[in-house]
């Protein structure tokens, strides 16, 4: 269940407002609604994550009720319902990636990082969650690296080591 707790005001930058202008442009007068969705990942990508203010501000911008911003977040794992590191590790955690290892493949993460899901590394850079079938069942264990998705398979503990220590260098 969401946990409205975060309620620590934040701005929209005017380039951020302006692209939400846009999106709001390509839909039917009185439908502003239907850009909830790409105005959420933009809003994400500006703040990082997805607090209460911001979906409070969200649900103003178009008109809606701030429960409607509420369900449709907190429905989509691909908002950040929390602050999140600069990289997010999303591990596939379904039942045919499970068979072929995503549980020790999460288990290192959290050792190699020191964080438990959901949490950050004290730098900042990464987190990590297991999240449901990504649709490469046949390839697994998978996973895959926000925000930009990058989409890694057949992993193991040393190729996930090496993905890490990639980042790291970014
Ligand atoms: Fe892991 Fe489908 S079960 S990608």
């Amino acid at each position: 269940m969401l946990k409205v707790e975060e309620k620590q005001p934040v701005v929209f930058s005017a380039a951020l407002l302006a692209k939400c202008d846009e999106i709001v442009k390509r839909y039917p007068e009185g439908k502003q609604k239907s850009a909830l969705l790409p105005i959420l990942h933009e809003v994400q990508a500006e703040l990082g994550w997805l607090s209460a203010s911001a979906m409070d501000q969200v649900a103003d911008y178009l008109d809606i009720q701030d429960i409607e911003v509420y369900e449709v977040a907190s429905f989509y794992s691909m908002y950040f319902l929390k602050p999140q590191g600069k990289f997010v590790l999303e591990v596939c955690r379904t039942g045919p990636c499970c068979l072929v290892g995503a549980e020790k493949l999460m288990n290192h993460i959290e050792h190699k990082l020191g964080v438990k899901e959901n949490e950050v590394t004290a730098d900042g850079l990464f987190s990590w969650r297991g999240v449901e079938c990504l649709a490469a069942c046949g390839y697994g264990p998978v996973l895959q690296i926000g925000p930009e998705y990058t989409f890694y398979e057949n992993l193991n503990e040393q190729k996930v080591d090496e993905l890490i220590e990639d980042l790291r260098k970014k």
